[in-house]
């Protein structure tokens, strides 16, 4: 770089999921190491990494949105674009935007490009913005790679390759590395976290992992939430005896319809959902569990959508994330006629929110009168271990502390809980 008389200010900015989030972070730090400034949100800067996801054609128009603000935002910057649309699309996102484009393959040089760019350009003597604090309370650590089930509808395994878990002992040198830096969350992540240690012969498991986060860390929470249905076991399930785990667990159901599962090659059906459900409930009280579901998947009937509803009213989800279906290229769900109608598949969609609201709220309100512990990001507002934004009813230094704070209210608009630290 030349010789800056001031530090270079990157934007590292995130889109899709939680491993997405890790990637970032660790790209944000090799940039610190090396004098940046990061931020994590669209403002003024002297470049931009900005790492895509591609899960659907929402995910797409969101990257292209925000690679156009960057521009105009800061036109002279240069914008690194890397994730899963980077993969899927990079010659096009190259070509129609004039961003530079690196690959999930590649994704470990994406902050070196970044270094590269800034080296070809002249920094304005302009203020320099103030960094993130993100990453700081919680730290996302990256488990493993890929994944081998290949669902149906989901373009992930073609932009994110095989399963490749990293060794335990690696996972933990890095979380141990973190809790020195002060985080006092642990965020396990990957692209399917639940399946972490399968593709190993080393003995590696799920259990085995969490257990040595537990027995060679402090780390004070440690979250780990991405499971499917068949990857609860009792075995697993005992880790969640060690207080430090959050009870928060976020089962994907996709769909309430066992002929409907088996076309999206889910692999579980509708009761055996169910079971772990139970299963979690039983072993974790006071657990919060979250979904994912998808509305109008090709050949979806009112009696499919009808028992996805029924199976919400009986599990009565902590929250729901509710997408519409959207056919991606190369799936071969792609190859099935796209056949529920886009006003039907946003009708349901909007029925299966509708209902997923009310359940959250019902969720929410029975918190009233208990005490959750607190991680909070700002000297008001954090997250319990259960995953519910809390709002502390006053504010003072709390950050980055965990805090036990009564619930006395819910705010109907915001959905945060309202409450006094003890
Ligand atoms: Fe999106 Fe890639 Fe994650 S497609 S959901 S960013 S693995």
């Amino acid at each position: 770089m030349p010789s800056p008389t001031r530090p270079p200010v990157v934007a590292a900015l995130t889109l899709g999921c939680k491993l997405n989030q890790a990637e970032t972070q660790q790209a944000a730090r090799e940039l610190q190491r090396h004098g940046c400034v990061t931020v994590d949100r669209p403002s003024r800067a002297d470049a931009y990494l900005i790492n895509t996801c591609t899960i659907t054609h929402v995910a797409d128009r969101k990257a292209r949105r925000l690679i156009r603000l960057a521009q105009k935002l800061s036109p002279e910057a240069p914008v690194i674009v890397t994730g899963c649309y980077a993969e899927r699309d990079g010659a096009a996102l190259a070509r129609d935007l004039n961003v530079r484009v690196v690959g999930n393959a590649d994704k470990s040089t994406a902050a070196r490009s970044v270094l590269d760019a800034l080296r070809e350009v002249s920094l304005p003597a302009a203020a320099t913005e103030s960094p993130s604090s993100s990453g700081r309370t919680r730290a996302f650590l990256k488990i493993q790679e890929g994944c081998d089930d290949v669902c149906a509808f989901c373009i992930v395994p073609y932009v994110r390759g095989r399963e490749r878990a990293l060794p335990i002992p690696e996972i933990v040198s890095q979380a141990r590395e973190r809790v020195t830096e002060g985080v006092r969350e642990l965020v396990l992540t990957g692209t399917q976290p639940g399946a972490y240690g399968r593709d190993r012969d080393d003995g590696a498991s799920a259990a085995r992992l969490i257990e040595a986060l537990l027995a060679e860390t402090d780390a004070p929470r440690i979250r780990y939430s991405s499971i499917q249905p068949q990857d609860i076991t009792p075995e697993l399930l005992a880790c969640w005896e060690d207080a430090r785990m959050c009870r928060h667990f976020h089962l994907a159901l996709q769909s309430g319809s066992d002929p409907v599962l088996r076309r999206m090659r889910r692999r579980y059906s509708a009761a055996q959902f169910e079971q772990a459900v139970a299963q979690i409930r039983t072993a974790v009280p006071g657990a919060s569990i979250t979904t994912d579901i998808i509305a109008g998947f090709p050949g979806e009937t009112e009696a499919d959508h009808d028992a996805t509803i029924a199976l919400m009213e009986r599990v009565r989800f902590a929250d729901v994330h509710v997408f519409p279906y959207s056919s991606r290229p190369n799936t071969s769900a792609s190859l099935l006629p796209d056949d529920v109608p886009p006003p039907l598949k946003r009708e349901r969609a909007a029925q299966l929110r509708a209902l997923g609201h009310e359940h959250t709220q019902q969720w929410r309100s029975a918190q009233i009168g208990h005490t959750a512990p607190v991680l909070f990001e700002t000297d008001d507002r954090g997250l319990s271990d259960t995953y519910l934004p809390v709002r502390a009813a006053e504010s003072a230094a709390r950050v980055n502390r965990i805090i036990p704070v009564h619930i006395g209210a819910l705010d109907d608009d915001s959905l945060e809980l309202i409450g006094e630290t003890a």
